[in-house]
């Protein structure tokens, strides 16, 4: 989705843009076989305490969202369609971190930026199913709890198993089409000469930008796409919250409420992480490095809200807390 604003923020600037791509075409050019990911800083001196933060950050990830799924797998009591899609949303996060950062921590230690062509298309590809992927697992969880919350008694008929095991497979079978369509669309574009991506993974948007062809296509087909994929989650989220608000004052008790506050409360925080970090990358860039925003609003998507995921339902959430505790309880028993 930072793909979106991305071409959002470039649409003035349509004109110019294939103008430079025609004009580019026309020489000799060396075809890329290699890209450069600058990461980062270029200085030395802080590469050290990068290493250090994002292993850090790496194995929180893995270690939180791999706690979680293994603590919903196990409890056949949280075996409902809400935290099968909590353990996909962790799958994701997982995946998505492992996606960026291990290769970027090898590059810091080996000292070396440079991804095969492959590689880097490889990795975008991947990258954008689990951006994708994350939103349409948002929004699905966003439609189970306003079912939960505004239709209580429909709820079993309409949120059964089988639908929610429907709703995962369609998520995951949408978020790889999309990553498909752009990864062929990029894949006819060429690049020449520059091969430097001001980034510290292979992301579509810096590589739209580095691409000399004409990338008029692309950046319509991103366009249409990431708007229908933030619009349609971001608006069912919307209305299920306004229900679910509504729902919450017409409960007369002081405890009935709270109960449906905390149902409720865990999604609601990652869906302003997510979507608070999307505003305030993109609303609001340090307009004097645009290359920098891009990456910043890359490490909240990729590996701030991947990490806090875990934090958010474990510590929120009086089930997940349970099925924690039997986890680690089993554990000790079996030693
Ligand atoms: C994802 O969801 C499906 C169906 O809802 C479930 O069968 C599967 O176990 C989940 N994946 C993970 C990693 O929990």
């Amino acid at each position: 989705m930072q793909d979106y604003w991305f071409s959002c923020r470039n649409m003035k600037t349509f004109g110019s843009f294939l103008q430079i791509g025609r004009n580019m075409h026309q020489g000799n050019h060396t075809i890329v076989a290699e890209f450069i990911l600058l990461g980062f800083f270029n200085q030395d001196e802080h590469q050290n305490l990068l290493f250090v933060l994002f292993l850090g950050m790496y194995l929180v990830t893995v270690i939180g969202n791999g706690l979680i799924i293994l603590a919903i797998s196990l409890d056949t009591y949280l075996h409902t369609p809400m935290y099968l899609f909590l353990a996909n949303l962790s799958f994701a996060d997982i995946s998505s971190i492992s996606n960026s950062v291990p290769k970027m921590l090898v590059n810091i230690q080996t000292k070396s930026q440079s991804i095969s062509y492959e590689s880097c298309i490889t990795q975008m590809y991947f990258s954008i199913v689990f951006v994708v992927i994350d939103n349409l697992l948002l929004g699905t969880m966003a439609y189970d709890r306003f079912v939960a919350i505004c239709h209580p008694l429909n709820y079993t008929t309409l949120m059964r198993p089988r639908f929610g095991i429907l709703l995962t497979v369609i998520s995951w079978f949408l978020s790889n089409i999309i990553a498909l369509t752009h990864t062929l669309l990029l894949i006819q574009l060429l690049f020449c000469d520059h091969n430097t991506l001001p980034h510290f993974f292979c992301d579509l948007a810096p590589l739209l930008k580095l691409s000399c062809s004409d990338t008029m296509i692309n950046e319509l087909v991103l366009f249409i796409v990431g708007l229908s994929v933030i619009i349609f989650p971001f608006a069912l989220i919307f209305f299920s919250y306004v229900c679910i608000i509504g729902a919450v004052l017409r409960v007369s008790s002081t405890q009935g409420k709270w109960k449906a506050f905390s149902t409720c409360g865990s999604h609601l925080t990652v869906v302003l992480l997510f979507y608070g970090t999307i505003v305030g990358v993109y609303f609001f860039p340090s307009s004097t490095h645009p290359e920098d925003t891009d990456k910043t609003g890359a490490v909240l998507f990729t590996v701030v809200t991947p990490m806090m995921n875990p934090f958010i339902y474990s510590l929120r959430n009086k089930d997940m807390k349970g099925a924690l505790r039997k986890l680690i309880n089993r554990k000790i028993s079996s030693l």
